[in-house]
């Protein structure tokens, strides 16, 4: 399995592909670097519960249109797992239909975090997603180096996993935190966030040709292990990187 865990294909959907034609040139793109499966994940910013039940209606509509525009090429999709990228908005456990917005048949949530500076109550928001049962993937990790050393680290401390984007291996600036998050086991899955063909493209093969060079192969297939057995609908354990908790990822503590 190769899997991009982080993309925005669905036609006329969100800022992702305009149009079904765009939806189906990003999937063949990407089938080109051998992904078998792409984790669908739209953009959700819930407010009220409504708009969770609406979002969910809508994404299936606009995959609908996805599925007829395939097999009217006569095109074969790879396996799409409809998920969503969900804004940390506020304290998301107030809407009761939250868990629909994991990827589907999953408890694992991609979670974008807020770009606004975090307080102790953003991690509180997190953290209240672990203990419903529910496992936020924070997505693109890499964005949020602005924040406090110590929120950053009791986000850390908490059961989440770390998504980060293909385009940002081999970023100069982003070298010494990646290196630190592979070897700390912080890195669970891999994802495009591919929005176009052009400039937010089907590149998931720049992820794979780094991580292969950098840090070997049994890295990448790590990553696609783990992408597998969450997709698959199990738990990822988290003993591979019990080590890392015993200490402080960002500075000393
Ligand atoms: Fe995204």
């Amino acid at each position: 399995m190769i899997a991009d865990f982080h993309s925005h294909i669905l036609p006329e959907f969100d800022d992702g592909a305009e149009n079904t034609a765009m939806s189906l040139k990003m999937i063949e793109e990407s089938q080109k670097m051998g992904v078998t499966d792409i984790v669908s994940t739209s953009h959700c910013y819930p407010i009220k519960n409504s708009d969770i039940k609406d979002f969910i209606a809508e994404r299936n509509f606009s995959f609908g249109k996805l599925v007829n525009a395939a097999s009217a090429a006569g095109k074969e999709l790879p396996k799409i797992h409809l998920g969503c990228e969900v804004h940390l908005t506020c304290d998301l456990m107030k809407f009761s239909s939250i868990k629909s917005l994991c990827i589907e048949g999953t408890d694992y949530m991609l979670l974008e975090m807020p770009s606004s500076p975090w307080s102790d109550n953003t991690i509180d928001n997190v953290y209240k997603l672990t203990i419903s049962g529910i496992h936020p993937i924070i997505a693109h990790a890499e964005r949020n180096l602005s924040q406090k050393t110590e929120l950053l680290n009791s986000l850390y401390d908490l059961d989440i996993l770390i998504q980060i984007n293909a385009v940002s291996f081999g970023i100069p600036q982003l070298k010494k935190f990646i290196d630190k998050m592979f070897a700390s086991g912080m890195i669970h899955v891999v994802g495009t966030d591919m929005h176009n063909i052009t400039s937010r493209s089907p590149n998931i093969e720049r992820a794979r040709k780094y991580i292969c060079k950098r840090y070997g192969l049994s890295c990448w297939e790590y990553l696609m292990r783990n992408a597998s057995v969450i997709l698959d609908g199990n738990t990822l354990s988290y003993r591979d990187f019990e080590i890392f908790r015993k200490k402080s990822l960002f500075g000393n503590k």
